[in-house]
């Protein structure tokens, strides 16, 4: 399965779609009616924003509707709701290629990262190496290892440069005892070469912790040489925010201590604290207490959703539209923000010389929602986000509203 989802077969499919000339149908949502009440957010306007808060599907609300009807008649928890929690890690487990008891329930991405940061053993003089241009949740957790005599080492590249092994090889050392970065960019969408940086790091035994916000639920996100993973729900995989995944495999589960403690991930019979604390085993080792259920629900419905929809027509089909949103916008005249070679889900356009007027107005007025971002070096970029949800259609209609760079 993991095959099926790797770059190479990604990019026979980029060519596919190519020769097809560039569209194709969206996998069968049924008809009108279906696609309505598995993305009721598509009734109202264009949303072409996964890449902020992204709507949550249908069935995340009826699944999260269910557990509020119980918990009003004082059932928060039940033998149901375990069951769910159960089904929550092997569904994200078969997103991620790992173990369902490798996968913790904890949003937000900061909290995974910061997880990774407090709970490893550091020696001083260790040294971190992460990328300064990242989202501040990958950003902040490394800079502040300082306070622990740890020397965090960030990336040189340019803003929308990619990452490559050659952007990370000159910064290793043999002091060198993790890499953190981001599955895919946020402003640019470009994933990095994990297919070559994930062994290189594996080979010198250095770990690798990933934050996989961006393309968990919409594209490849089963990296077999990460240690860690972080995603909150709230993106492609179209569930709630503050409610997340966190993967720590158990090959490094003797080198991270959890660093928070509860009676949820400490064995306490009765509720009673012991004496000696012995952890829980699996993915409740990092959960210290009561879980986020309702989010649970809602993230288990949404990824359901899409692996029944299937992961690699969903991947097509946003890669299909991502790709008319780049092709056309460079027709009118827009620069794409950031090169590289890879697939990319998120399009962001650079800001044309003359600023960008009222188009944030006239994308508005036509109730179609994008994502302004400033970038590092002040000017602001326009991103655009489809996913499986969206049609060729409303994406022509988006081109048509963005109108002529000049
Ligand atoms: C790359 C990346 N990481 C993390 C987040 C969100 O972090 P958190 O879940 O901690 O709020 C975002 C949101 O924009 C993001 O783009």
């Amino acid at each position: 399965m993991a095959a099926l989802f790797g770059f190479g077969v990604l990019e026979c499919g980029v060519e596919r779609l190519k020769k097809e000339g560039g569209t194709t149908p969206s996998p069968s949502l049924g008809g009108a009616g279906e696609r309505a009440r598995l993305f009721p957010v598509t009734q109202k306007g264009i949303f072409l924003a996964h890449a902020a808060v992204a709507p949550i599907s249908g069935p995340a609300r009826e699944a999260m509707d269910a557990w509020t009807a119980n918990a009003v008649a004082g059932r928060q928890e039940g033998e149901e709701v375990w069951r769910g929690v159960r089904k929550t890690r092997e569904v994200a487990g078969r997103f991620l290629g790992c173990d369902w008891d490798e996968v913790s329930l904890l949003g937000p991405t900061a909290l995974g990262l910061g997880l990774v940061a407090l709970g490893l053993d550091w020696k001083p003089g260790d040294e971190v190496i992460y990328d300064p241009l990242d989202y501040p949740a990958n950003v902040y957790p490394w800079m502040d290892l300082v306070r622990r005599g740890v020397r965090p080492v960030p990336l040189e590249r340019k803003a929308g440069e990619e990452i490559r092994w050659a952007t990370i090889s000159p910064k290793i050392t043999a002091k060198t005892k993790l890499v953190s970065l981001a599955t895919a960019h946020y402003l640019s969408g470009l994933t990095p070469e994990l297919s070559v940086i994930g062994p290189e790091l594996r080979a010198r035994k250095i770990l690798l912790c990933l934050d996989g916000i961006q393309t968990l639920g919409v594209l490849p996100t089963e990296w077999a040489e990460a240690d860690f993973l972080a995603a909150d729900a709230h993106k492609w995989m179209l569930g709630p925010v503050g409610a997340g995944v966190f993967m720590v495999r158990r090959r490094v589960w003797d080198q991270m201590a959890p660093p928070l403690l509860g009676s949820w991930n400490v064995v306490s019979p009765d509720f009673l604290a012991q004496p000696k604390m012995v952890l829980e085993e699996g993915g409740r080792r990092y959960e210290p207490g009561s879980l986020n259920l309702p989010g649970i629900e809602g993230m288990r419905a949404s990824l359901e959703l899409l692996e029944g929809l299937g992961r690699s027509e969903v991947m097509a089909h946003v890669l299909d539209l991502a790709g008319r949103i780049r092709e056309g916008g460079r027709a009118r005249g827009f620069v794409i923000y950031g090169k590289g070679e890879g697939a990319r889900a998120i399009t962001s356009f650079q800001e044309p010389k003359g600023g960008w007027g009222d188009l944030a107005k006239k994308m508005e007025a036509a109730e179609i929602r994008v994502s302004w971002r400033r970038e590092h070096e002040g000017t602001m970029l326009l991103r655009v986000s489809p996913h499986i949800s969206n049609t060729v259609e409303e994406v022509d209609e988006f081109l048509k509203v963005l109108g002529r760079a000049d």
